[in-house]
């Protein structure tokens, strides 16, 4: 993501990305981090996936945050201190914000990049609003910055982005929020839903191929930064839903054998053979809320569209008991 360009090499990588690829093709299943999805062109094409009439995650959240924002306010009161989990979206930001008064607002990013472009924007919007951005890594506890008047902490964290970890990761990531928002926090988090089968795959491979440019843009990234010469044209977007994992499965598939080289080393694929790109995991109601309790948040209030396809829930922190 902080890939700077170099006069000679072209664009130069972070080192994280080039570890990752040169691991992740080194297993015996290829698989490749989902966030190294967005570089410039894959945020863009991640902003046109939203838009999608398959793509119901993004128009289903916002609905929920416009129609029950009256009840999220009553709930969480005035003055609270929002703290974002990922860099500002441009539409569900400002609804969570016009909706409770916030004293505050922390978007806390691992690109810098993106933190201050979601900064400014909400400073346009919102003048008066004090805002902290913290440029970071989220799945571990971080330190806030301490602000004079701003109110005990709403954690935020949209878009059902906790659906890329399996439960297990999760659980970890959600108690590094817990640990950074500390013991009053409260946390209002989007939790993508299981659903009719046509329903998911299609969410994941559009008629116009939006999500299927989105995955191989990984390939046109890993041959910009590290120096690769995989032939993109011979790969195909596949999708698929793991029942035993509860998740959708993205991949990228070889059309035949072939070989490339990435950052001077060496790669072969059969024909069939994928590199597994991105899991998105669905949760029942029900799987969301123990999902949330197995990391010391318990649900307080809950919605869902009328299909039941996505799901918002405001959880405080339990603390442990004696009895645990
Ligand atoms: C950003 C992880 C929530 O899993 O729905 C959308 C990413 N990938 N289409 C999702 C994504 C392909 C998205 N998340």
């Amino acid at each position: 993501m902080s890939a700077t360009v170099d006069a000679e090499a072209g664009v130069r990588a972070d080192p994280a990305f080039r570890r990752d690829v040169l691991r992740g093709l080194a297993q015996a299943q290829k698989a490749i981090p989902a966030r190294w999805f967005y570089d410039l062109r894959g945020s863009e094409l991640f902003e046109q996936i939203t838009e999608l009439p398959e793509y119901y995650p993004t128009r289903t959240e916002i609905a929920l945050l416009k129609q029950h924002a009256a009840d999220i306010a009553a709930y969480v009161g005035r003055g609270r201190a929002v703290v974002e989990f990922g860099s500002g979206s441009s539409t569900k930001t400002p609804l969570l914000l016009h909706a409770i008064a916030p004293s505050a607002y922390v978007p806390i990013d691992i690109s810098g990049e993106f933190l201050r472009d979601s900064a400014s924007r909400l400073a346009a919007t919102f003048p008066d609003l004090p805002i902290a951005p913290v440029e970071g890594d989220f799945t571990r506890p971080l330190a806030l910055p301490s602000m004079a008047g701003a109110g005990l902490p709403l954690g935020f964290f949209p878009g059902s982005t906790i659906g890329n970890g399996s439960a297990f990761s999760s659980v970890d990531l959600l108690r590094a929020m817990a640990e950074t928002l500390g013991p009053d926090a409260l946390l209002l988090i989007g939790i993508d839903r299981r659903k009719p089968l046509a329903v998911l795959l299609s969410a994941y491979d559009d008629a116009v191929g939006v999500t299927a440019a989105f995955n191989l843009n990984l390939l046109v990234r890993i041959n910009n930064e590290l120096d690769g010469d995989i032939p993109v044209e011979r790969f195909r977007h596949r999708v698929s839903w793991n029942d035993g994992q509860n998740r959708i499965e993205m991949h990228l598939a070889a059309q035949d054998d072939i070989a490339f080289t990435v950052a001077g080393q060496r790669f072969a694929m059969r024909a069939g053979e994928t590199i597994h790109t991105e899991n998105s995991h669905k949760y029942s109601r029900d799987e969301a809320l123990l999902l949330l309790r197995a990391a010391g948040w318990q649900v307080e209030e809950d919605w869902a569209d009328d299909a039941g396809w996505f799901g918002l829930y405001l959880a405080r922190r339990s603390p442990p008991s004696i009895q645990d």
